[in-house]
């Protein structure tokens, strides 16, 4: 008897339309294995320099370096110890002369797997090596395939007088492919899968105000992930791809109608930014930790965005632009991914407000807050009362 063939699941293709600019998001298992024929459909160069998170099981890296090889590609590679303290000049730096080591030209693309770090220093070495050459990026994290690998921001942070400052130095620089094989996520810890959760979170909170939206309740995707919260968290990998395609998809429909986060109003690209002025702020205190215990200080970019929620969330409530309930149905949906919804040891409000105020989302020295206004809603708010700044610092604070 004939044994049927195993039905293939089917890649999720998530396509971001910017003109002359467009690429493909492809979300699915083993891509990674598949790099090197999807690679050379979308570049013309042959050399490939690859730039890879060090912390990656080999196997993984191996079975995309093979596909690279086999698809006729001649490969240099460079790793990267994926920390905010090593998203930096100096790394960009120790990049850019190992590219120029090679004979890149620029139609050879650099290629990126790993996290958000890897694929935020390594598209800033594709953005100005030589005025820029092709990215496609391989995220290997789940905040890196919802989030950081769409919509061309790289950069990286600057040391500053005043301290660590978040993604102060980069440039817009849209990959030529995306390929986020959900495989990868097999070995990420369950903090890290978190954290990306704590993105998709946020993609829920706005993605009725996205442009093109499908009518219908506004807060489907909110509720589709909360729902879902224990099960994601669990790694079920069939799950995470319908999650991945659908965040990417929100994500990319904001990123197409305001690529450089231009739009002066209450919308566009910048409602990506909820949570954020809140958490940069936080992100960066270096005894800050997600559950009280010391030794898992300090926060992920992706906790530290969690916190963010609840305390935008509540500076929405303060202003009269969201509902109570809905305000705690979001601490509630924190709580769920397993955080602590109150920080210990946060720093007086007036500290963290000038923390805010360095953020890059301040224009002409006023501060600018993303806050939820309705299911699946939100809205820039410009020069926020300071009551309302005060409001969302508190929802953060654990109470004595
Ligand atoms: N460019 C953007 O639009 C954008 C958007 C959101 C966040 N970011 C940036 O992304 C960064 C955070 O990204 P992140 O959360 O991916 O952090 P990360 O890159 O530091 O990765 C988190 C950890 O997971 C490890 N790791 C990565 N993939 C793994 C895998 N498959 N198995 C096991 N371990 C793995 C890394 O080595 C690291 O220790 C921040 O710097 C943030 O500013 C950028």
């Amino acid at each position: 008897m004939k044994i049927p063939a195993m039905p293939e699941r089917s890649h999720h293709v998530v396509h971001v339309g910017l003109a002359d600019r467009a690429y493909d998001v492809v979300v699915g298992e083993q891509l990674l294995t598949e790099l090197g024929p999807r690679t050379a459909d979308v570049v013309r160069g042959r050399r490939a320099f690859v730039i890879v998170d060090d912390n990656l099981p080999k196997a993984l890296t191996d079975g995309a370096l093979a596909s690279l090889e086999s698809s006729g590609f001649t490969i240099a590679t460079a790793s990267v110890k994926a920390s905010e303290s090593n998203k930096t000049i100096d790394t960009t730096a120790r990049l850019l002369h190992a590219v120029a080591q090679t004979r890149q030209d620029r139609d050879d693309p650099i290629i990126a797997i790993g996290g958000g770090v890897t694929g935020d220093v390594a598209g800033f070495v594709a953005a100005t090596y030589r005025r820029g050459v092709p990215i496609v990026h391989c995220p290997t994290t789940l905040l890196a395939m919802v989030d950081a690998s769409v919509g061309g921001k790289t950069g990286v942070n600057l040391m500053t007088p005043t301290g660590l400052k978040k993604n102060l130095v980069g440039a817009f620089w849209q990959p030529a492919l995306v390929l986020a094989d959900v495989a990868s996520l097999a070995s990420l810890s369950e903090r890290h899968l978190r954290a990306g959760l704590a993105e998709c979170l946020k993609h829920g909170l706005i993605a009725a105000s996205g442009p093109g939206q499908p009518a219908g309740p506004g807060d489907e995707l909110f509720r589709w992930t909360v729902e879902r919260l224990i099960k994601l968290r669990m790694g079920d990998s069939e799950l995470l791809e319908e999650l991945i395609a659908t965040n990417v998809a929100v994500k990319a429909a904001f990123v197409v109608s305001d690529e450089r986060e231009e739009s002066r109003g209450t919308g566009g690209r910048a409602l990506l930014n909820l949570g954020h002025t809140f958490g940069h702020a936080i992100e960066t205190i270096p005894h800050l930790t997600p559950d009280g215990r010391p030794d898992n200080a300090p926060l992920h970019h992706g906790e530290a965005v969690a916190f963010g929620l609840v305390a935008a969330a509540y500076a929405g409530e303060a202003l009269g632009r969201f509902d109570g309930t809905q305000a705690e149905a979001v601490r509630v949906a924190v709580e769920r991914m397993g955080l602590e919804s109150r920080l210990m040891g946060l720093p007086s409000d007036e500290a963290i407000v000038e923390a805010m105020m360095h953020d890059k989302k301040v224009r002409g020295g006023r501060l600018r807050i993303v806050v939820p206004t309705g299911p699946g809603t939100a809205e820039v708010v410009e020069s926020p009362p300071e009551d309302v700044v005060r409001a969302g610092i508190d929802a953060m604070r654990i109470r004595r």
